[in-house]
């Protein structure tokens, strides 16, 4: 029997806005401060990851003493924060509001579910709260992605099973997370990085929502 998907979960840095730039440009200063090599291949793992595991995963070998290394998380966030001060409606990227309303139209409903403990302000900021029935950020749960538990209380919150909730991602560790909560997967980003997803676009602006909906109801 065909599924009917009914909940639409999105990702909030790098799928609705490009603060996954932000992150970058914040964790870079950091590593610069640091003398720890850094570059665009490497950030990719920071992506979707908690800023604590983002920083393990920078220091690697290191091991600074709790205090430093409380430090350097909250210096990365005020670095990041310095960045979203500038967030508008208009950073929001291509495509998001269309496929909100193209969601709303064919009755789904629709959730936020960010490892980004900043995902409240930078959602007001781009003015987009009302959209969402639920909203989810990096104090909802304890284990983050790539393990499956926030998708999984998402779907709990807007009463739909897991089987029938798709998520969207720009990130491999979210949309490992998706799978392992049972979940239809979107990646948003490039195929090559993202290729464990059932379907992947270049952005939410190359979707064509009734033809992405057809195919993810055939899986
Ligand atoms: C995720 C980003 O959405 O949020 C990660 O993809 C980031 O790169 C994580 O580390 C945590 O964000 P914050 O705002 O709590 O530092
Ligand atoms: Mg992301």
């Amino acid at each position: 029997m065909r599924r009917k998907v009914e909940g639409y979960i999105f990702d909030l840095d790098g799928v609705l806005t490009n603060t996954s730039e932000f992150h970058y440009l914040a964790w870079k200063r950091i590593a610069e401060e640091l003398k720890i090599p850094f570059d665009r291949k490497i950030n990719e793992n920071l992506k979707g990851v908690s800023r604590h595991e983002c920083l393990r995963i920078l220091l690697g070998e290191r091991n600074p003493d709790s205090s430093l290394f409380e430090e350097l998380l909250a210096r990365k966030n005020s670095y990041y924060r310095d960045y979203i001060k500038r967030i508008t409606p208009k950073s929001l990227l291509p495509g998001a509001l269309n496929i909100l309303d193209c969601i709303r139209e064919k009755g789904g409903r629709i959730a936020v579910a960010s490892v980004s403990k900043n995902t409240d302000e930078v959602m007001t900021m781009l003015g987009i709260r009302g959209k969402f029935d639920v909203i989810l950020d990096g104090y909802s749960v304890k284990k983050t992605k790539p393990e499956p538990e926030q998708f999984l209380l998402a779907s709990k919150m807007l009463s739909i099973v897991p089987g029938c909730c798709v998520v969207f991602e720009d990130s491999s560790a979210g949309i490992e997370a998706a799978k392992r909560a049972g979940m239809l997967s979107v990646g948003i980003g490039s195929s090559k990085r993202l290729d464990s997803a059932d379907l992947v676009f270049n952005g939410l602006d190359k979707i064509e929502f009734n033809s992405m909906l057809g195919k993810l109801e055939r899986f």
